[in-house]
């Protein structure tokens, strides 16, 4: 692979992902910076506007299917790498196992920093069982402190996606067509939002920063509770909200274990529910947000966001 002396390279896993998209374009847009990007085979067609614009290409799985050649593909994705960016999704067998040879393969080539696949809640202060793929992330987290050697593990935190697809789609906590928000318990804990954009600005930051970061960046474009998010969605949209109780966090709490009990291999029927859960509690909010280490980077409001979609 062809790399001028003095170019950072970044490497980055689920580059063809909502938000691996976003921060291969971020950091495609810097100088003096080669972009890397595992790409499992059938889907190196969604990463043919960023192999256009430079963008390197190894081919390579993680997780249970990669193939007897995985360490290879590997060692040649992390072979003089500055950073290694996870942006995967995927059960356990992806996110534990898969990124633990990520890691390891990191460390060996002596990566500086590895950005595991979390952005999201603080997922360290939430108790186990109240956000299943947070537990595998922490889990994660744990093998990745024993085993990155020399490379900082740094997690980049940023609350819930601000995003109409999170927000509208897969939590519910909105149904702008028949104007309803949806709410368990009083709605009165704060939590932290920000956009896929925003959040792949500031890991594209963190990849390439020269100075150690420490085991936690915490950044947010916003910070409010239920009653917050709605207000903003009014001012933004000029339109009224009916909330919709739907019971105590502990009606929500049995619900959730209702439905993995009922049928625990169907995922989608309750980790929407896990999540309304994490962010409803507040027991994950973020530790103070850093986003001064980054100032260039001006994120985006709720109001801001809700404005800007014309809703
Ligand atoms: N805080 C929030 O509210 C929030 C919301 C959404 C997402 N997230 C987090 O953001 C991260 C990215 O999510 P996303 O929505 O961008 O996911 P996505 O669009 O589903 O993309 C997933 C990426 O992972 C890749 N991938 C999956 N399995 C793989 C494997 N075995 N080997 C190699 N690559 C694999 C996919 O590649 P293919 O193209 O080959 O399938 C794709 O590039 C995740 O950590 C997710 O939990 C947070």
């Amino acid at each position: 692979m062809d790399t001028k002396i003095d170019q950072k390279i970044i490497a980055l896993a689920g580059g063809t992902g909502r938000l691996g998209s976003l921060i291969a374009e971020a950091v495609l847009a810097q100088p003096d910076t080669q972009l890397r990007l595992l790409v499992r085979p059938a889907s190196r067609s969604k990463i043919a506007h960023l192999e256009a614009k430079g963008a390197q290409v190894v081919e390579g799985e993680l997780g249970a299917n990669a193939a007897e050649s995985a360490a290879g593909a590997l060692a040649a994705f992390t072979a003089g790498a500055t950073t290694v960016v996870s942006a995967v999704q995927g059960g356990p067998d992806v996110i534990i196992d898969g990124q633990t040879a990520l890691l390891r393969a990191a460390r060996d080539a002596g990566v500086r920093r590895f950005i595991p696949s979390d952005y999201t809640l603080d997922l360290f202060k939430l108790p186990p069982g109240q956000i299943l793929p947070s537990d595998w992330r922490r889990q994660f987290a744990e093998t990745a402190d024993a085993e990155r050697g020399e490379a900082e593990v740094v997690s980049v935190l940023s609350g819930g996606f601000l995003d109409r697809g999170v927000l509208f789609d897969w939590l519910r906590l909105i149904d702008p067509d028949t104007q309803t928000a949806y709410l368990w318990g009083d709605g009165e804990a704060t939590v932290e939002y920000t956009t896929y954009a925003d959040t792949a600005r500031y890991t594209a930051a963190a990849a390439l920063d020269d100075t150690p970061i420490g085991r936690v960046l915490p950044v947010a474009g916003d910070r409010l509770d239920f009653h917050g998010l709605v207000a903003a969605f009014e001012k933004a949209s000029g339109k009224r909200l009916r909330v919709e109780q739907l019971g105590s966090l502990t009606d929500l709490d049995d619900r959730i274990a209702e439905l993995m009990a009922r049928d625990p291999q169907n995922v989608f029927g309750y980790f929407p529910l896990m999540y309304n859960r994490g962010l409803l509690k507040g027991e994950a909010t973020l530790p103070p947000l850093r986003n001064d280490r980054y100032p260039w980077i001006q994120p985006t409001t709720v109001e801001q966001y809700f404005g800007a979609e014309k809703l």
